[in-house]
């Protein structure tokens, strides 16, 4: 009896797998991930809010995840392991909003809801703050991090001033601009923000999301906001934008995804709207390669996007809450070309996103 019904299940899921197979066929770029996680991290003893892959591990071609989480603490996660290699503690236990490495693993950058921006220095074991900023930003927004030069980056985040997002070299903390919406542009606060530029040694652009549902590019250089689209009727939860395409795509609390386009003139236009199932969406992130997405649901779900024409490849079902984050390795190689999800039911699912070949 119970086999019986094990196989029943297995069977509408492996049919369901199938399905979803078929509609990816259209391209034949890649094979689907299977039905489960290839495996699950657990141990953060709390909601998971942020996720960042980096190459050059112990072993040099097994990345290295790190987790941000409400409870303050970075873990650093072994994917051989699949163990916590070490965790930091430096944001007075209030929630890690974001954690991206600077140029290999030694260096990490880490956001917290305590309002400071910390540098950890993790060369040969270490484990130590060794710069901060305070942002005195209240609210949730994550900041972006973008590197113009060797061992030179420039990072965005939301100031103190409600909307306003200051831009800073580092490491030299060197101010270089404030951006300031024009009086009367009633954007609310930076939700989120992506800083990015067409090619190295161009010059750098920022595209932030606001409350008011808009999305703004600005000239990092001179300061000025260059184009404004207003996508959602809501708060802008997050974004993505591939530079190759000059498009963008944006999610907030609506059930809607809005895909828009950067012309030549610099300006945003909406290019299109997807329709979602359920409404909120928490993340979104282009997968390096530019070939498909995933987006963080509040209806507990991962789904993955063809980016090309937004076409829905398929829906992971294994979270019990809000998914908060989703990151993908930067491996090129497919057996190492890892989805990583971070929830608030306090786990990782990491995904093969190639199917083996
Ligand atoms: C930003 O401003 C600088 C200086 O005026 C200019 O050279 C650059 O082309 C501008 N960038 C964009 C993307 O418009």
């Amino acid at each position: 009896m119970w086999e019986h019904c094990f196989w029943k299940a297995h069977t509408a899921r492996a049919a369901l797998w199938i399905l979803m197979v078929e509609i990816a066929n259209f391209t034949a770029l890649m094979a689907l991930p299977p039905p489960d996680p290839q495996f699950v991290l657990r141990g953060t003893s709390a909601a998971v809010h942020t996720l960042h892959f980096s190459c050059g591990g112990p072993e040099p071609d097994a990345p290295l995840l790190f987790s941000g989480s409400e409870n303050g603490f970075i873990h650093v996660w072994n994917l051989k392991t699949h163990r916590v290699d070490t965790a930091l503690d430096g944001h007075g236990r209030k929630s890690v909003c974001f954690v991206e490495t600077m140029g290999g693993k030694d260096w990490l950058l880490s956001q917290g809801r305590d309002q400071r921006i910390c540098l950890w220095d993790l060369a040969e074991g270490r484990t130590s703050v060794t710069d901060s900023v305070f942002t005195e930003h209240v609210g949730f927004c994550r900041c972006s991090l973008l590197q113009v030069a060797q061992g030179r980056w420039l990072m965005a985040m939301a100031a103190r001033s409600l909307e306003e997002v200051q831009i800073l070299e580092l490491p030299s903390k060197t101010s270089v601009c404030t951006l300031k919406p024009e009086v009367g542009a009633k954007l609310g606060m930076p939700m989120c923000l992506k800083l990015w530029q067409l090619s190295c040694g161009s010059q750098p652009v920022l595209l932030a999301g606001y409350e008011d549902g808009s999305v703004v590019l600005w000239n990092v250089s001179t300061g000025k906001a260059l184009s404004r689209l207003t996508c959602h009727q809501e708060p802008v939860m997050s974004l993505d934008f591939d530079s190759e395409k000059a498009k963008g795509i944006s999610g907030s609390s609506e059930k809607v995804l809005s895909i828009w386009s950067l012309n030549e003139q610099q300006n945003l236009q909406v290019y299109k709207t997807h329709e979602l199932v359920n409404a909120g969406i928490s993340d979104i992130t282009i997968r390096p390669d530019k070939k498909i997405l995933a987006t963080a649901g509040w209806d507990h779900r991962i789904r993955i996007f063809g980016w090309k024409k937004l076409k829905p490849l398929a829906v992971l079902d294994y979270h019990t809450a809000t998914v908060h984050c989703v990151s993908f390795s930067d491996h090129s190689s497919p057996p190492d070309r890892l989805l990583a999800a971070g929830s608030k039911d306090q786990r990782i699912s990491v995904w093969s996103i190639y199917a083996q070949t």
